[in-house]
């Protein structure tokens, strides 16, 4: 176990106190039996068909599971469709008028979309990829800010079948191109620009620049937000309101099968190449509304607000498809949380009178230091239940967002999942479970999950070691595109048979999951997932960089920080100038989530005999922590030049 995770596991030794369900919460949450856990594990795929039963199918299916690990099949034989499940079927129930979402945008103008306004834009988007060419089974690339069109633009395409996957606007001209490069998109939806900060971030010059380096795409389809000039190619662009807006608002929804692809969305593995974490349709669907009707209790009358950006894949799941197949009212916002002001979000939750809140720990710790001021302006009664999500959550921030944000009365539903499970997968029921700040607490129903050791024996209760998922669930990964060797390698070959999900974990003695970070090299920087070597790979593709090692060091704010040991060539030190520099060229290269926020130049960096660098090593140096082992260093004196170098390391 990494030795970060042992400080953490004591800091969490040090909390004991536990939060049991509220009386009237529990009362009439959605989720109110504990039997539901006993129930769900004897029949696990009694449990899963149940709650695909609450779809609208267009075939039934004839199976529920199919499974010959590593491949899973959900729900054989059926078809539904994505959109009609989303939004029609609520329309054809008299809930048209019902809100879908309240929007705003950064610079504060406002938008309401009820669920008829969303299915008529959805089917105007659908026709319109259509006469783009876009036929079922193409695949369309998404470079969006958080704008109404990025939901419609989704919905769009599953509603004709056509796999799309969403690019983060944050991301830079060369991600956005790697990603079109693999998924071999037809179509690229994008906008002039977006807001974020009070400026404006000029995502149609990126796309620009990323096309030019892909050979796919044939028509970019162009969403007009910030009206400012923008780069265009006559006979590939158009603009979205030209075309869309002249399309008619209908475009029967497409059946599909339950296995047809919905959608690719690339994250970050151990190598510097993105891996497509492909998913698809009937089970998706299943896993996700199901979790999101339970874990955020989501009634007729709540205002839910998921603050995650639709980029990731919470945004997919729980700002997307779970929250509209179960005709949830949502809030989506699109800037930051300090613009104009640090109570930004905070004015929202009174404006809306929002009533659930889900976030990530890297938020809440942020708004900790700001200081309760800022929430303390605004009326939040409406609040009656939280969620974190994207990384461990230490107890202090638990409990502050328990009294300062949640008044003391709303339970926290602290939620472990990843982009290649699709869905959460270990989480408190906020009616039946007793939380304790800091631990995820149980697998949720028809989820089987363990914690192993080395040789993938399971841990007695009170020890750690690496989460395994033991038994197929319907929302998950169906492979890695185009890269099955690399689907049965991450995650199926460690432990044959199992998931592995590539984070540590332990069980207390009433066997609550404590979620205790990555074990590769798979960095969390705010709950954002990049991998040291897409880092790394980004600084040596800067001609005056030898080599770079990168790790991931404890920051009290952002739960990671990006760290890179730099060696120049010449073996000098680049000075603040260089540093800049470099920051810069990843951030071009990657996009400014990967902006390090320290270098450090060093002659040389330490590498095993067979010159493997040591990040082990560097991780310690890093965090200032005592050296473990260092008899397998090829060179001993190293670690001391590196010391003598840390008096260059420069923070941002
Ligand atoms: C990694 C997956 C799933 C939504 C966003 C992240 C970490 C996620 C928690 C949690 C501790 C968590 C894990 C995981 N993580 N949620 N509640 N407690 N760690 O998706 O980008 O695919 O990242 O996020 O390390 O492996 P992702």
């Amino acid at each position: 176990m990494a030795a970060d995770a042992k400080t953490a596991l004591e800091t969490l030794a040090q909390e004991h106190r536990t939060f049991a369900p509220p009386k009237a919460f529990a009362a009439r949450a959605n989720a109110g039996d504990p039997g539901i856990y006993d129930r769900a594990a004897k029949d696990l795929e009694g449990f899963w068909a149940e709650q695909a039963g609450s779809l609208a199918w267009r075939k039934p299916f004839s199976k529920v599971l199919e499974w010959e690990a590593p491949y899973a099949r959900w729900f054989v034989g059926g078809e539904l469709n994505i959109s009609e499940n989303c939004l029609d079927r609520h329309v054809k129930a008299g809930r048209g008028a019902r809100v879908a979402y309240h929007w705003e945008g950064e610079p504060g103008d406002t938008r309401t979309l009820t669920y008829q306004d969303l299915l008529d834009e959805t089917q105007r988007c659908a026709n319109a990829l259509r006469s783009l060419g876009v036929r079922k089974g193409d695949r369309v690339a998404i470079y969006l800010p958080m704008i109404p069109e990025l939901p419609v633009a989704m919905l769009a395409c599953a509603r004709i079948g056509a796999p799309f996957t969403v690019v983060f606007g944050g991301f830079s001209a060369e991600a956005l191109s790697g990603r079109i490069n693999d998924s071999e998109a037809k179509v690229l939806v994008t906008a002039d620009g977006g807001y974020r900060k009070g400026g404006v971030v000029p995502l149609k010059k990126n796309a620009d620049d990323a096309l030019a380096q892909t050979r796919t795409v044939e028509k970019v389809l162009v969403v007009r937000r910030t009206k400012q000039e923008v780069p265009w190619t006559d006979g590939r662009d158009v603009w979205w309101d030209q075309l869309v807006g002249a399309q008619k608002a209908d475009c029967p929804p497409e059946p599909l099968d339950s296995e047809h692809m919905l959608y690719l969305l690339y994250t970050s593995g151990t190598t510097a190449k993105p891996k497509g974490i492909v998913h698809t349709t009937a089970g998706y669907l299943a896993g996700v509304a199901a979790t999101h009707r339970m874990i955020f209790d989501i009634k007729d009358d709540d205002v839910y607000w998921c603050a995650a950006d639709i980029g990731w894949v919470t945004g997919h799941s729980y700002i997307v498809f779970g929250p509209l197949a179960n005709g949830t009212t949502g809030v989506i916002y699109e800037g930051t949380p300090d613009f104009p002001d640090r109570d930004r979000w905070w004015s929202i939750v009174e404006k809306y009178r929002v009533s659930v809140l889900y976030c990530a720990p890297t938020a809440i710790r942020t708004f900790m230091k700001w200081g309760p001021e800022y929430p303390r302006k605004h009326d939040m009664r409406s609040l009656r239940l939280l969620g974190s999500v994207g990384e461990p959550i230490n107890p202090e921030a638990w409990l502050w967002y328990h009294e300062v944000i949640g008044g003391g009365r709303c339970p926290i539903v602290d939620t472990w999942w990843m982009t290649e499970t699709g869905m959460i997968l270990i989480t408190p029921l906020p009616g039946i479970t007793t939380t304790k700040p800091g631990s995820a607490t149980f697998p949720f129903p028809g989820v089987a999950a363990d914690v192993v050791d080395e040789e993938g024996k399971s841990v007695a209760l009170g020890g750690a070691g690496y989460l395994v998922i033991t038994r197929p669930w319907p929302a998950m990964m169906r492979g890695i595109y185009k890269d099955d060797a690399r689907y049965r390698d991450t995650y199926w070959s460690r432990f044959p048979g199992r998931f592995f999900a590539g984070d540590g974990a332990r069980r207390d003695a009433d066997g609550y999951f404590w979620l205790m970070g990555r074990v590769d090299d798979v960095m969390k920087i705010s709950g954002h997932r990049i991998s040291t070597t897409e880092v790394e790979s980004a600084l040596v593709s800067h001609s005056a960089v030898a080599e770079a090692a990168v790790i991931g060091r404890e920051d009290p704010v952002t739960g990671q920080a990006i760290f890179a040991f730099v060696t120049l060539r010449g073996g000098k030190d680049g000075g603040e100038p260089l540093s800049r520099e470099l920051r810069e060229h990843v951030v071009r290269t990657i996009g400014s989530i990967a902006r390090p926020k320290t270098i450090m130049f060093t002659p040389e960096l330490p590498k095993t005999r067979s010159g493997k660098i040591m990040r082990r090593l560097l991780r310690d140096i890093a965090n200032g922590q005592p050296l473990g082992d260092t008899t397998t260093l090829a060179d001993t004196t190293v670690v001391e030049s590196i010391r003598g170098a840390s008096a260059s390391g420069r923070d941002d």
